[in-house]
């Protein structure tokens, strides 16, 4: 049968980062697995996904990340251990995620940028339209979770498509920061972008977050895509080629986003599931 091109079945995750932002706390432990009350940042994204219709996950992994493979695996012994006790019902989430999805796993050797983490999943993605999460960009709303917005306009609009939100001008140099001209509610078709701008240079105040639709054809692109901004090789830099076709909008999404990749945003998401645990 034909793969029905306007519908997104599989979700990257980038996940080889050696998150030394977070050491000592990352130095034998994925900065992905690193808990939001008791539950890894990645498996929230991997939740998001689920909530979209997505059962492929594919991670790109990095050396001292098995943590991640066996999280999303059977554990006979500890399985074995609870069943039947009081605890049982703490592993309801997870196995309940496993359950719905297939994981497959490759592993990018060399620390060289988003983008090229992107272009390393290509064998587990193929020729068809996908999401990617970065799982310490955690989101929440009450609604439908942002990537859920973003597979629904991907069916409308079917081209690339960046999540962005409003942000402090000076901090312009943490994000990949876009331009374009508003086409309803929400919704930019983007003329230019930029990763991590100066605040002087940057094109406007909208920030891409962690949530991505793409299409196929950036594989391509990605493999043509000279190092940027820090000698790596940026989505954003990729996105801006098909941008320039009018191929990219950007989304002003609905909903709360953490930056789990700083201190400060990690504590922040901490408190605000803890209250949210206890309403
Ligand atoms: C990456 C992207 C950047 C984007 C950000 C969102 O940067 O390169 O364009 O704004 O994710 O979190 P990183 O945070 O990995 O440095």
């Amino acid at each position: 049968m034909p793969k029905d091109k306007t519908k997104v079945k599989k979700c990257l995750f980038p996940a080889a980062g050696y998150g030394t932002r977070f050491l000592p706390a990352t130095k034998a432990i994925p900065k992905e697995m690193l808990p939001v009350l008791t539950k890894p940042l990645l498996q929230y994204g991997v939740e998001e996904a689920i909530s979209a219709d997505i059962d492929t996950i594919a991670i790109v992994t990095g050396r001292g990340k098995r943590a991640i493979e066996d999280h999303f695996d059977i554990s006979y012994e500890l399985e074995h251990q609870i069943k039947g006790t009081s605890k049982e019902h703490y592993l309801t989430e997870i196995k309940d995620v496993i359950e719905k999805c297939t994981f497959s796993y490759t592993r990018q050797m060399e620390m060289k940028g988003l983008g090229h983490a992107i272009l390393t999943g290509e064998t587990l993605i193929g020729d068809e339209p996908f999401a990617v999460i970065l799982a310490d960009d955690l989101c929440d709303n009450n609604g439908e979770s942002v990537i859920c917005q973003m597979t629904k306009l991907f069916e409308e609009y079917k081209c690339s498509i960046v999540a962005v939100e409003e942000i402090p001008p000076q901090d312009s140099n943490k994000y990949g920061v876009i331009a374009g001209e508003a086409e309803e509610n929400g919704v930019i078709r983007v003329s230019d972008m930029v990763e991590k701008p100066d605040p002087k240079d940057a094109p406007s105040n909208l920030a891409i977050i962690g949530r991505y639709i793409l299409t196929p054809d950036i594989f391509d692109i990605l493999r043509e895509t000279k190092p940027g901004k820090g000698g790596e090789i940026q989505i954003t830099d990729a996105l801006l080629a098909q941008a320039k076709k009018g191929r990219v909008i950007a989304y002003k999404f609905k909903g709360k986003r953490f930056d789990c990749g700083s201190v400060d945003g990690f504590v922040e998401a901490t408190n605000y599931f803890y209250n949210k645990s206890k309403d």
